[in-house]
């Protein structure tokens, strides 16, 4: 008899049936009511144990966290709670746990201590239930991308080239640490490393997907990228996956229309095909919400939250209409924020970013046209000379969640831009030859998964929606 799922039997109406399954035990009641998950669900499904035609000692093994294999009869359930359950037949213990030292005990344990037992915390029903969103948060990513005509691109992970210019990269190099060779000034000689030059992890697929978005004509990257900033902080990882669409002829306006339309069309994917599991991280957060102070609970419920993004339109702001509305806010007035708005050009922290989306707009926020000297090289310079066609997708609890632009598609305009800025024509000679041949407007962005992650299951951190963080002083696992 091959084994089904807990997912599958649970489905099932047809009962009185005799089946298999395979999964680790959650909990042993009573001597007769095993609880078990495989994974497949949050649910467990209920076996029940005849105890006196089972020998003690194997009964003694049935503790929480050991895998079993089961074969018996599935019933309508006799008890609340389930509409099923297996009577069992045969009983097979396939791994032991020693319950004196299994750390996921059936009781609440903190996301600390799960984090440090990060490969056993999908033993829970939380970390269970935000894995399975995850995942099926990626599908549904490129199921949209898929039916829109985008072609999957894979962009290098090692790279000589610093998209973002921010200088926040590890290096990668195979040379003697303790004994590089030199140069005569005593820098090290990085033509003899491994590629001959000096090369680092991504922080972007964006350079090279333009290239191929002035050939294939739409295209996007889902891949790691990987950041050295020093940010301890719930809502940075120094390896994270990032989403990047890049669209030939399409312009910053063309942009903001995808980036919602895309966010809109994932979020609504997992409403419709994740119900349990919303449902679960749902209660979750209700009563986390209850330990707070009233006055700082959230209006809304998860779903309701989710729905209210799918449901509603993103709020389009000019850069310079939310600094006027910063410097006459209330915190800004009263100097509550820790960085004070004065001028028109400084650089928007957190505190901004969340006071607009969180008790301004109380939607999610598209501010664009930001001063060019807080943002990238590659951005399109606007008319006025002083702002560039960025954008970013501000969300309520989580702050930016996506960063993009229509690239400066004018040659001259780039080369002006990168020798102020002092970026190598030499390094980027190949992303220079994209506006000597055939260049065009285009546009992309750049949305970082975990915080979508996040946002859809309503945790706080963004080290639990991951299954392994990288974190400064942390690469356990
Ligand atoms: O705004 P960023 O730096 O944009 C880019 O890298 C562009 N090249 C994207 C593009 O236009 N193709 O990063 C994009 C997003 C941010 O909005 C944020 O969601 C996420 O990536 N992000 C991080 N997520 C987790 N940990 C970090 N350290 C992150 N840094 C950025």
């Amino acid at each position: 008899m091959t084994s089904k799922t807990v997912a599958q039997l649970l489905s099932q109406d047809v009962t009185l049936q005799d089946v298999s399954i395979k999964g680790w035990v959650r909990t042993f009641r009573a001597n007769r009511f095993i609880a078990l998950n495989d994974g497949s669900t949050i649910n467990n499904i209920q076996c029940v144990v005849d105890f006196e035609n089972f020998d003690e000692a194997l009964l003694k093994r049935v503790t929480t966290g050991a895998a079993i294999h089961i074969t018996g009869e599935l019933v309508e359930s006799q008890g609340k709670g389930q509409s099923v359950e297996i009577v069992v037949k045969t009983l097979e213990v396939l791994g032991d746990s020693d319950p004196e030292t299994y750390p996921i005990q059936p009781k609440k344990h903190s996301f600390e201590f799960l984090r440090e037992n990060a490969h056993l915390r999908t033993r829970t029903n939380t970390f269970s239930a935000v894995m399975r969103l995850r995942s099926s948060l990626s599908f549904a990513v490129h199921k949209y991308f898929n039916e829109n005509g985008f072609n999957y691109m894979h962009t290098p992970i090692i790279t000589g080239s610093d998209a973002e210019g921010a200088g926040e990269m590890f290096k990668v190099t195979n040379l003697d640490s303790k004994n590089p060779p030199l140069n005569e000034d005593g820098s090290v000689n990085y033509k003899e490393d491994f590629f001959g030059k000096e090369t680092n992890l991504t922080v972007s697929g964006q350079l090279e997907a333009e290239s191929y978005a002035m050939s294939l004509g739409k295209v996007y990257t889902f891949g790691p990228t990987f950041r050295a900033e020093n940010s301890n902080t719930s809502r940075h990882l120094a390896e994270f996956w990032m989403i990047e669409p890049e669209v030939a002829f399409m312009d910053l306006a063309g942009n903001m229309d995808l980036a919602e339309d895309f966010m809109k069309s994932v979020l609504s994917y997992v409403l419709e095909n994740n119900k349990e599991d919303l449902e679960f991280l749902d209660k979750r957060l209700l009563d986390e919400e209850k330990t707070k102070p009233q006055a700082e609970r959230s209006e809304m419920s998860l779903i309701e939250k989710i729905k209210f993004v799918v449901d509603n339109n993103f709020k389009r702001v000019s850069y310079t209409e939310a600094i006027d509305i910063l410097k006459n806010s209330k915190p800004n007035k009263k100097k509550k924020f820790n960085y004070i708005i004065e001028e028109w050009g400084a650089d928007l922290q957190s505190e901004h970013e969340r006071f607009l989306v969180e008790k301004h707009f109380k939607c999610p926020v598209i501010l664009f046209d930001y001063p060019a000297n807080i943002k990238a090289f590659y951005m399109r310079l606007n008319e006025d000379g002083k702002t560039v066609r960025a954008m970013d997708i501000l969300f309520p609890g989580i702050g930016e969640m996506v960063g993009g632009s229509q690239r400066e598609e004018r040659l001259d305009v780039l080369k002006e831009k990168m020798k102020a800025l002092d970026i190598s024509e030499e390094e980027l000679w190949w992303y220079l030859d994209l506006r000597k041949y055939g260049s065009a407007v285009h546009s992309g962005f750049g949305l970082g998964f975990e915080r979508l992650v996040m946002f859809a299951t309503g945790m706080g951190n963004i080290r639990d929606v991951i299954p392994f963080p990288r974190t400064p002083q942390n690469a356990e696992f």
